[in-house]
């Protein structure tokens, strides 16, 4: 442990710990839930952690994929249809997290849960009477929900029937799911995230844009994806405006995935590459927080004749309601080239970058940089001056129970430590305004990028394994009674515990 960086957090500083539906919740076919593009996900088991790091292949879909996953009634092939079974097990999990001490906790609600294809007029009373035990859960201890909209689980009949994002009418589809669960859940949740990682679409078009790639030509998607992305963020923009309508002392956010390049070396080019890399990741916030297209992004369209249809106050909506405030997701940092071949290139957070020889890596690839984390404040505070909030970090380890039970996890908590430090760093010496912070994730469950239950995040252990064999029974991990230590100290005390 590094005991020469003393720490310090905020009074009133948000601790607590994130989730998403379709990694956690299962219930798939209960309480009316539709079937959600989640779903349908086939567990490929990954023969070591490199294959498990190509996420085109773990996450592309085609219709035939799909027919057969429907066709399939064995869960267990399918491991986000029953994530961690929090649907089963909200209350005692919950429970933990009041344990812990936690004052916020992230999750989402599964739109397919409200509205089973995504194009009804009304929704179904049977998931939103399930949120409102949840989030009454929350209230019991005092544990403010914060709430993503949307995180990777569009409709299927939505994404099957109507091309996903791609459909202008996905605006008022979405927009119809905002109004339902804000009106609902007015007086319950005051934060609000719109779509997890909004660019992430990019990087699994399914999963985030409902795009089943295959039903178009190669040199279509590009267009297809970037048009279904324009659809995103002016329905980002109205759900803000529906929430701040139906909630007046809501903040709503959007979510990043916060990547961050180095350049391999001192040389111009590798600089330019790492800078355009820069420029490429912000650019996508850059319209929910200042309501306009960034120049980059314009110059990106028209250098690839990439051509957006919009509808005549697309723009004045975007510039009318961005978001209050910036959440992101920080695992790791990567380095750019202006010339990679050659170099050993490494796994990260849904992308492949060039290794940096500085820094050690998970098992998974992710290479682990704290400092990192200090820098990418820094940055996005410069860059939009509007409160930030660390809504996902955390590292992800195959582990067990030893032969007395116990999980020692010393490595997580040097993990969080190590980041925690240079996020107090950031807001005592830099001045960032930093509201909170939720690991990911509090409890184990199935892995975003590769359907894996073995890639382990939580302080909480869920006894389950990758073809979903297991009790399903939770387990404190060493990091549970740490991370319980450094929310009762408000961060001050990041010391080891026994
Ligand atoms: C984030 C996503 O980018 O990364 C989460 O928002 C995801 O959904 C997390 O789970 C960690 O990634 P993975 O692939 O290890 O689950």
């Amino acid at each position: 442990m590094s005991d020469s960086i003393k720490t310090a957090f905020p009074e009133g500083f948000l601790w607590g710990g994130a989730t998403a539906a379709n990694q956690c919740e299962g219930g798939w076919k209960e309480g009316g839930k539709g079937v959600s593009a989640s779903d349908v996900f086939a567990f490929r088991d990954p023969d070591n952690a490199a294959s498990a790091a190509d996420v085109h292949a773990n996450c592309d879909i085609t219709d035939e994929d799909i027919r057969i996953a429907l066709a399939c009634d064995d869960d267990t092939k399918y491991p986000k249809r029953i994530g961690a079974d929090f649907y089963h097990h909200y209350q005692e999990d919950i429970a933990y997290y009041a344990e812990m001490g936690f004052k916020v906790y992230r999750m989402s609600i599964a739109w397919s849960r409200i509205f089973p294809r995504g194009d009804e007029q009304e929704p179904n009373e049977e998931g939103l009477a399930f949120y409102d035990r949840v989030f009454d859960e929350c209230a019991k201890y005092g544990i403010e929900p914060l709430v993503t909209m949307s995180h990777y689980e569009p409709p299927l009949a939505f994404c099957t029937e109507y091309n996903g994002w791609y459909n202008r009418k996905s605006i008022e589809f979405f927009c119809r799911y905002v109004e339902a669960i804000t009106s609902r859940y007015a007086g319950k949740v005051k934060y609000w995230l719109t779509f997890n990682e909004v660019d992430s679409i990019l990087r699994h078009p399914f999963m985030t844009g409902g795009l089943i790639e295959s039903r178009w030509e190669p040199d279509e998607f590009q267009q297809v994806l970037y048009q279904a992305m324009h659809h995103q963020f002016v329905a980002s923009a109205l759900a803000t405006k529906i929430c701040h309508e139906n909630i007046p002392d809501s903040k709503v956010g959007c979510m990043l995935t916060k990547l961050t390049y180095y350049p391999y070396t001192c040389k111009p080019a590798d600089v330019l590459a790492a800078q355009q890399a820069m420029r490429a990741t912000y650019c996508y916030g850059d319209v929910q927080v200042f309501g306009e297209y960034s120049p980059y992004l314009l110059s990106l369209y028209k250098n690839r004749g990439i051509h957006i249809e919009m509808g005549p106050d697309d723009l004045d909506i975007l510039k009318a309601y961005p978001v209050d405030f910036v959440s992101f997701s920080y695992y790791m940092s990567t380095c750019a080239a202006g010339d990679d071949e050659g170099l050993e290139t490494t796994a990260g957070n849904t992308v492949i970058g060039v290794k940096n020889p500085y820094l050690p890596s998970s098992a998974w690839g992710w290479q682990i940089d704290p400092v990192g984390l200090r820098i990418s404040l820094v940055d996005l505070y410069d860059r939009y001056r509007k409160p930030l909030f660390i809504v996902e970090n955390g590292i992800g380890v195959a582990e067990q129970p030893d032969e007395n039970g116990q999980i020692d996890d010393q490595y997580r908590i040097d993990y969080m430590r190590a980041h925690l430090e240079q996020a107090s760093l950031a807001i005592n010496e830099d001045g960032v305004d930093l509201m909170g912070y939720t690991c990911w994730a509090p409890i184990d469950l199935v892995s975003n990028s590769t359907n894996q239950m073995t890639k382990r995040y939580g302080f909480v252990y869920v006894d389950a394994d990758d073809h979903c064999q297991g009790t399903y029974n939770r387990l404190r991990k060493k990091s549970f009674g740490w991370y319980q230590k450094v929310i009762a100290t408000n961060g001050a005390d990041l010391s080891d515990v026994d």
